[in-house]
């Protein structure tokens, strides 16, 4: 399984830490289990006040060779490569993900037949697993509070929802079906009986799950799709330089690179997706706006979880705007200014805020 770590072990940054001193690398690294351990503002501001530091002792850097080497070093630690298989796909066939693949695109799945997967989370034309809209419009019209997620890369995560409360693809694509503020469908008997009508359906479903006594069940459905889902690998220039092509991303990108790891953004958005690995408050050293949803504190009914999100994945973000819970902020740039000022504490120059988000343009799968 190439599960992506959710903790990294404190150890682990005191260890990088110590062998390279007084180094960038050396003290963002260092400044990592202060803020990832403790849950106080005062150090978060320590953070960003010592990133902003070092920040200007790098500006003016030119990318040449051996600088591109350093950053690809600080890359591999912090993210490192999006895998090539998802959790879960030892068992994944070709009938399966092409049934799959059927289901998610098909308004059958709907109570009056207007609405797929595919309608909210946009795979096809080369758009980003979104509906790019704030809030997602349902089967029957009504708008929902939240913003959709994208389904691509999503299986990486270490749980699906904004709040976590799916722990996987499987157990995720049973809701939508049923859920009335989306696909509206009144029971699974009702998804399985408009399935058994059709013939195509009913042999697909025995060809994926040869083995299984009924085939055609509500479980089977969700496996099928999460198989499907589990295609949705992106390939993008960050990985291509993190695989060691030094023409991969411009000079603008790697400041963008070293600006955000250098800041500490990388506090949440770490691992391979930069992001979805742990759950974070919003507005940790200043509010945000809309305090109507409590996020993972409706899931664990525990109030150190008011207000906590899952970290989103920077993967594809350039295209699967616009951002947050509630989808309240429309441009990538605004996202991140708000982003170092809500949870760093920090106010962006106009030149680093376009460096990151030219960096996180490099995020976009090459084929979208
Ligand atoms: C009406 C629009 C709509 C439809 C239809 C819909 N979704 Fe979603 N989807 C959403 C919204 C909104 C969320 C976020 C809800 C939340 O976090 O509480 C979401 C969340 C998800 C997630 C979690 C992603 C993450 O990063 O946490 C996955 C995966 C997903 N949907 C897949 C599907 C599949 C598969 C289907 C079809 C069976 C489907 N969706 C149908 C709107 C929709
Ligand atoms: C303390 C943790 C933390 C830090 C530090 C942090 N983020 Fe975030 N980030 C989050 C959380 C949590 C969300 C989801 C917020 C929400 O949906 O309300 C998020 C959302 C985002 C989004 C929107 C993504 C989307 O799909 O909606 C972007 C872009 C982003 N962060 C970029 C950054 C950048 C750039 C930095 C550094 C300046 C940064 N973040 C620092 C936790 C963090």
């Amino acid at each position: 399984m190439t599960q992506i770590p959710q903790v990294y072990p404190a150890g682990f940054f005191f260890i990088f830490s110590c062998l390279k001193p007084l180094s960038l690398n050396c003290l963002t690294l260092y400044l990592i289990p202060m803020i990832r351990f403790s849950k106080t503002i005062g150090s978060s501001l320590l953070v960003a006040a010592l990133g902003a530091n070092l920040l200007q002792a790098e500006d003016g850097a030119n990318y040449n060779k051996a600088k591109k080497a350093e950053l690809r070093e600080l890359a591999t630690t912090f993210f490192g490569v999006l895998p090539d298989a998802m959790p879960g796909s030892e068992n994944d066939n070709d009938y399966r993900r092409h049934l799959g693949e059927k289901l998610y695109f098909d308004t059958l799945l709907s109570k009056n037949n207007t609405q797929s997967c595919n309608s909210c989370h946009r795979v096809d034309q080369g758009l980003g697993g979104v509906d790019n809209a704030p809030g997602s419009t349902g089967a029957f019209g009504g708008v929902g509070d939240r913003n959709a997620p994208t389904v691509l890369n999503a299986g990486f995560q270490l749980a699906q929802f904004w709040d976590g409360r799916a722990a996987d693809l499987q157990a995720q694509a049973k809701g939508p079906v049923l859920n009335p503020g989306e696909m509206a469908m009144p029971s699974e008997e009702a998804v399985l009986d408009r399935l058994r009508m059709d013939d195509t359906y009913r042999e697909l479903f025995v060809k994926a799950f040869p083995d299984a006594e009924t085939a055609l069940t509500y479980d089977n459905m969700a496996e099928a799709i999460a198989a499907f889902e589990r295609t949705l690998i992106t390939k993008d220039r960050f990985d291509d330089f993190q695989r060691g092509d030094d023409e991969a991303l411009s000079d603008l990108e790697l400041k963008g690179l070293e600006t955000f790891t250098g800041i500490g953004c990388t506090t949440c958005h770490t691992g391979p997706l930069l992001g979805g690995g742990m759950y974070q408050k919003v507005g940790l050293v200043h509010p945000y706006e809309n305090f109507s949803d409590l996020g993972r504190e409706a899931v664990t009914k525990d109030e150190d979880d008011k207000y906590k999100f899952k970290v989103p994945t920077l993967r594809n973000v350039a295209i699967t705007g616009p951002y947050f819970h509630d989808g309240g902020v429309s441009t990538l740039n605004f996202a991140v200014r708000k982003m170092a000022y809500m949870q760093l504490g920090m106010e962006l120059s106009t030149e680093q805020t376009e460096a990151i988000v030219a960096f996180l343009g490099a995020l976009t799968d090459k084929g979208r």
